[in-house]
């Protein structure tokens, strides 16, 4: 197939880029600078030059196209504006397709707001996170849109090794004391790989259903204080307990939408083990810490 990924230099979208290639697909993907168009072109992509946040240049000149996968986001605050700027862009772009293309859409495990001991599935209703609230209306334009074939893909917190959501811990346990969790080492975060994502990405590609959603959690929830331990044990941080920093402390530091890292949650990717045969292999982020070169 012939895709145009949104985000491929990302945590999520760089993953996504390097299976769609790896599984013999075509990839064209938005760079918005030098650096993620050289990075593109590098892992085998083409690189198309423009802004997510000013798509008529390049939305209006795409080339014929079997789907579209959107991993893009920039975390300021303008971020649901821009999102809700871009569909309102591409949408009406993509209906000129000659074939009706199919859309992935990135949600988010944070949308589900904190399930304590429950485990969200697809069904569960939003309470999500207010940064994010705008991904609501977003995704149900996507999941209903005339224009395309839309699917929706909530990620659990996304990892590599010590990258992704645990580079900023891993940062702490090198350069501080501690490791700092926010609100309590008890806070459970649902866990998936990069590469288990990228694959789910593949898989919901090729075999979902138009108008279908699915979570992407290989771990349903672990304690980040066990994390957190696993990075301090790696660097020899001087102290082994986590740093306990209020929600508003990263907050501060990092912007509103941070907060989701004080959320105890729980999400099951079991449907897209079931229905779409997704099968992560990594089960055990402590384990990989504690191995890492
Ligand atoms: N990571 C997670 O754990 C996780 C979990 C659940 C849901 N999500 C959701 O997944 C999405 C992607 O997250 P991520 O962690 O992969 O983000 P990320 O690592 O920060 O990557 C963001 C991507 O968006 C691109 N981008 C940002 N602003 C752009 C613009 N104006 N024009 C063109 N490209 C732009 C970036 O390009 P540059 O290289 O040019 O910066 C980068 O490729 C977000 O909506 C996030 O909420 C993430």
């Amino acid at each position: 197939m012939r895709l145009f990924i949104l985000g491929g230099t990302g945590s999520i979208g760089s993953a996504v880029v390097q299976a769609s290639i790896r599984r013999g697909h075509e990839v064209l993907a938005l760079a918005r600078s030098d650096v993620a168009a050289a990075w593109l072109g590098e892992a085998g992509a083409t690189p198309v030059l423009g802004d997510m946040a000013a798509p008529e240049p390049w939305a209006l000149r795409l080339p014929p196209l079997d789907a579209v996968i959107h991993t893009a986001c920039d975390f300021s605050t303008a971020m649901g504006e821009i999102d809700r700027r871009l569909l309102a862009v591409l949408l009406p772009a993509l209906a000129t397709q000659p074939k009706r293309p199919r859309f992935i859409y990135t949600g988010g495990g944070w949308l589900f707001g904190a399930t304590g001991n429950n485990i969200a599935t697809e069904s569960t209703p939003f309470r999500p996170l207010s940064a994010f609230r705008w991904m609501v209306p977003n995704l149900t334009r996507i999941l209903e849109a005339p224009e395309v074939d839309g699917i929706v893909i909530h990620p659990a917190m996304v990892y590599a090794g010590d990258g992704g959501v645990f580079q900023r811990l891993a940062r702490d346990a090198i350069e501080r004391d501690a490791v700092r969790v926010v609100e309590s080492e008890s806070v459970r975060w649902p866990l998936v790989h990069s590469d288990d994502l990228a694959v789910l990405y593949a898989l919901a590609l090729e075999g979902a259903p138009a108008r279908s959603s699915y979570i992407g959690a290989a771990v349903d929830g672990l304690a980040i204080g066990r994390i957190a331990r696993a990075l301090a044990r790696r660097y020899g941080t001087r102290r082994l307990e986590p740093q306990v920093i209020p929600a508003n402390a990263i907050v501060a530091e990092l912007g509103e939408w941070a907060r989701g890292y004080a959320l105890d949650q729980q999400l099951s990717g079991a449907k897209a083990r079931r229905a779409l045969g997704w099968a992560p292999k990594h089960l055990d982020p402590e384990g990989e810490i504690a191995g890492l070169p």
